[in-house]
């Protein structure tokens, strides 16, 4: 698939900053797409690219077995910009010189410009600095562009060539104007028109659909989640009345979630949806289960089956909408990226297994989570569905410590109702609103009981634990320095509103060493 004709190319040498490469170029509106740097060049020149950027990578050039630029991109007659390992490649390939930095140079660091170039106009900045060998020596027909203290091949570049390098990140926020510096290589040198927007994005993925699809039926999961409910508006749009939605209330969601679902899908876009009241099964399965691994598999489990048993009343459609996005396809073609222990099995909606035997359509296989949620509203999909706080698969079952019974859950809801209506009066629950938001909050019920006092009388009930944390990417997150206001707000009205509950704690541990959810 070509998305769009104006495309720039990212060649991965290793960085762990490449998928970001990618990232800071969409958000100038340009396609752009990650390829191993070894990836068949069959396959990048499909999406035709206006220019390509090497990211860095842990490699040294004269290490056996190093990763190198391949031919077609400096036959190409394209514009190329060299990041970091990316510019010692192409002076390597281009007959200048590299030489180890003697040690690691890691951190801000300020370079000087010392020649006028198209890419820096600044005379000096502050850049990030992750390397540990230098250029020595430019190629014929380059010039140094720049330099630091321990740099002196900071940038370089061959304007007749349109060939640059910089031996900085600019991907990297801390780098000062670096955003600047890519749209001035992507817009002004490779002449890119910034023409991704989530129209053409809407427009790309419909006839990809409908080329996919032609007249069959296509069967969707939807969970409440953002990107499953994307991808099923994105097939509404392309496929209307050959598609079947399916949304199995577990009993182990959210407060209001399985009307706003119903809402969204049914009334306001018109979808077959199917609504499964499946609580009672999964509160049968799940009686008298404890272990965390356990409670996962079971409710995968019962999901499956829940879900092929509809598929098969509805006639079994051969296509099946899977709400991957960007980030997940990349991880899994570079498998030494992804974490190597399993800390948690993850359920998700999207993640049926393969002997269900479905034709796959992903219409959100080339966007990253704030181009799907860009689509999202532009398909006119409601607020709180957009920028709903990731929720996971499994629910409210492993927020609820110890056995998950209707009443638990029910405990659970009402507190975690609480909690996050007070976030989003002040209006820290939506990622979009406000850069203070956190990135999820949520109760968990905990299956200890302690003395309290309410009216002069003893109680002897549960504990709620309240969980908010910032985060970039849920790998790492810090636990959210909330108000103490908003805190013993919240706290006060779990206390009173939510019979069950004597006592509320808030959890101050980051992950790691904790985890986000608590099972
Ligand atoms: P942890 O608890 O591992 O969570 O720090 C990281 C992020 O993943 C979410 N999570 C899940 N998402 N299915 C999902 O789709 C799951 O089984 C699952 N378990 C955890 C969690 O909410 C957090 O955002």
């Amino acid at each position: 698939m070509n998305p769009v004709p104006q495309a720039i190319a990212v060649l991965d040498f290793g960085s762990q900053y490449s998928q970001l490469i990618t990232r800071r170029v969409r958000e100038m509106q340009v396609y752009c797409e990650l390829f191993p740097w070894n990836a068949d060049p069959q396959k990048v020149l499909h999406i035709q690219p206006k220019g390509f950027i090497l990211s860095g990578g842990p490699s040294s050039v004269y290490e056996k077995d190093a990763p190198f630029i391949p031919a077609y991109i400096l036959e190409s007659g394209l514009p190329v910009l060299g990041i970091c390992y990316g510019m010692q490649s192409l002076a390597q390939a281009l007959g200048g010189e590299v030489e180890p930095a003697g040690g690691r140079e890691y951190g801000l660091a300020e370079i000087q410009t010392v020649a006028s170039n198209p890419l820096i106009q600044q005379n000096s900045l502050q850049v990030w600095m992750s390397h540990g060998d230098r250029v020595r020596k430019v190629p014929e027909g380059f010039v140094v562009l720049a330099y630091s203290s321990h740099s002196p091949v900071a940038a370089m570049g061959d304007d007749s060539r349109r060939y640059y390098g910089l031996q900085f990140h600019p991907e990297v926020r801390h780098t000062q104007d670096g955003q600047e510096i890519l749209k001035h290589f992507v817009l002004d040198i490779c002449q890119v028109k910034p023409e991704w927007t989530p129209q053409s994005m809407i427009e790309q993925s419909i006839a990809a659909i409908q080329a996919q699809v032609g007249q069959e039926k296509v069967l969707s999961a939807v969970s409440g989640g953002v990107d499953s409910s994307v991808a099923t508006a994105l097939v509404l749009q392309a496929a209307g009345s050959q598609l079947d939605a399916v949304f199995v209330d577990t009993g182990l969601l959210r407060e209001g979630e399985p009307r706003q679902v119903e809402t969204a899908f049914k009334r306001s876009l018109g979808a077959r949806l199917h609504v499964l009241d499946a609580s009672r099964e999964f509160f049968s399965k799940l009686a008298g289960v404890t272990e965390p691994e356990e409670k996962r598999r079971i409710i995968g489990e019962t999901f499956i089956r829940t879900f092929e048993a509809q598929a098969r009343l509805i006639g079994k459609p051969p296509f099946l909408v899977q709400g991957t996005i960007y980030p997940d396809v990349v991880e899994s073609s570079a498998p030494d990226r992804s974490q190597a222990q399993r800390i948690k099995s993850h359920h998700n909606v999207g993640g049926l297994p393969p002997d269900l035997d479905f034709k796959l359509v992903e219409p959100l296989r080339y966007l990253f989570k704030d181009e799907v949620r860009a689509v999202g509203e532009a398909l006119g999909l409601p607020r709180e569905l957009v920028w709903r706080q990731p929720f996971p698969g499994p629910g409210l079952a492993v927020r609820c410590l110890g056995e998950v019974t209707p009443q638990r859950v029910e405990i659970l809801r009402k507190a975690d109702a609480i909690f996050t209506g007070e976030l989003a009066e002040a209006g820290l629950l939506f990622q979009k609103e406000t850069a203070a938001g956190v990135s999820q909050a949520f109760a968990v019920l905990l299956p200890v009981r302690s003395v309290g006092v309410m009216g002069d009388q003893r109680t002897y009930q549960e504990t709620v634990a309240l969980r908010a944390v910032t985060t970039e990417d849920f790998m790492t997150a810090d636990w959210a320095r909330l108000d103490h206001a908003l805190l013993a707000k919240a706290a006060n009205r779990i206390v009173n509103e939510v019979s069950g509950v004597n006592r509320v704690v808030y959890d101050i541990t980051s992950k790691p060493p904790a985890t986000i959810e608590w099972e």
